[in-house]
């Protein structure tokens, strides 16, 4: 781990869904009414979701990310036995207003204060990411919600994270790109971005072709190499 890996970055881009938001929250606040098996639940429906993002882009199928979400989780229902479409539309539901990670709303903070440009890069539609980023309060503290609604595929595919490029008017090399998300990490590497996985759940690294720049353990252990990089 380079401390100077970010030094050149002007703008930070986040993933959404497992980085700023947890999808873990979904199920969790419903516990009671999914009852057993609530943690296989939730766990084979963001396995599922994930699986149907990138099964669809490799099939040129575009559905978004509501639908997929929603199939993904008639899916997880149906294995684990669970038959209940009121739970169904509740579950839907929480995935518009998701919590956060405790300190993301603190990092963005900072980060907006030193200047830097701030974008959500995610496979989520944008509605979904609209109403999650305004529930939990951090909507206006972004220059770019940028979702795949136009693209009509998923990342990790290259045109996705050209967006960014395009849209912030920076090179990709001067883009620092946060996700938990390995796979997202690898794409974004691949692509040409910094990187910084936010590996919260200790995960082991991804077999696959980019190794991320840096490795923290929650977001806020970006400021440190930020502001020692912005005295530099
Ligand atoms: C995102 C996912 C899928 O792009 O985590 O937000």
């Amino acid at each position: 781990m380079s401390d100077n890996a970010l030094s050149s970055c002007r703008a930070f881009v986040f993933d959404a869904y497992g980085t700023l938001f947890d999808v873990g929250s979904a199920v969790a606040r419903l516990r009671d009414s999914v009852g057993d098996e609530a943690d296989r639940l939730s766990a084979l429906w963001r396995q599922k979701q994930l699986e149907y993002t990138w099964l669809r882009s490799l099939m040129g199928e575009f559905a978004d990310f509501w639908t997929v979400t929603g199939d993904a989780l008639d899916f997880a229902m149906d294995q684990t036995g669970k038959k209940d479409p009121a739970l169904r539309a509740k579950l839907m539901e929480t995935y518009l207003s998701l919590d956060t990670f405790p300190e993301v709303v603190s990092t963005l903070k900072a980060l907006k204060d030193q200047g830097h440009k701030l974008a959500i890069l995610s496979n989520g539609a944008r509605h979904m990411l609209i109403s999650a980023a305004k529930s939990s309060g951090i909507l206006s503290l972004f220059d770019q919600i940028l979702c795949v609604d136009d693209l009509k595929t998923y990342k990790p595919h290259p045109d996705v994270y050209q967006l960014a490029v395009d849209k912030l008017e920076v090179e990709p090399g001067e883009i620092s790109f946060q996700s938990s998300n390995g796979w997202d990490i690898a794409g974004a590497g691949h692509f040409g971005f910094r990187t910084a996985w936010i590996n919260r759940a200790q995960n082991p690294t991804e077999r696959l072709s980019h190794v991320p720049d840096v490795i923290l353990g929650g977001l806020d252990e970006l400021l440190p190499l930020v502001s020692q990089n912005n005295k530099s």
